[in-house]
């Protein structure tokens, strides 16, 4: 079998209510994580595109529910079930990723970023 062409990371971390940093799947449903499964094998993918489960991604300010895909380290934030079906046939499959989710490459991974809500420094 040839190696997947995509991985799709998707945080499925809970914490406590009320935490300052809040989380993404604060139900404990991984609805998220089953919506990209059952995508990618509607659309035929899954010998080519992976859905992974994960724990926190480290980006909670652009949550709830943060998803990285590689190779290309493109970031999504705010994602919903809504939005499953267009990052799968836009980006998972055709190579184009969804501008309207996306993370600007400079607010990853630093505390300096202007777009998060709460102000928490990374470390
Ligand atoms: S809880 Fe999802 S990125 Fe941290």
């Amino acid at each position: 079998m040839p190696p997947f062409e995509r991985h799709v990371f998707v945080c499925g971390n809970r914490r406590e209510e009320g935490h300052p940093r809040g989380c993404c799947d604060p139900a404990a449903t991984e609805a998220l994580h089953k919506a990209f499964k059952a995508t990618i094998a509607d659309r035929g993918l899954a010998r080519r595109v992976r859905a992974n489960k994960a724990g926190c991604l480290d980006q909670c300010e652009h949550g709830p529910a943060v998803v990285v895909v590689y190779p290309e380290a493109v970031w999504y934030g705010g994602v919903t079930a809504d939005d499953v079906a267009e990052i799968v046939d836009r980006h998972l499959a055709g190579g184009e990723p969804v501008a309207r989710l996306r993370l600007d490459d400079g607010c990853i991974n630093t505390g300096a970023c202007a777009h998060k809500p709460r102000r928490v420094p990374v470390g």
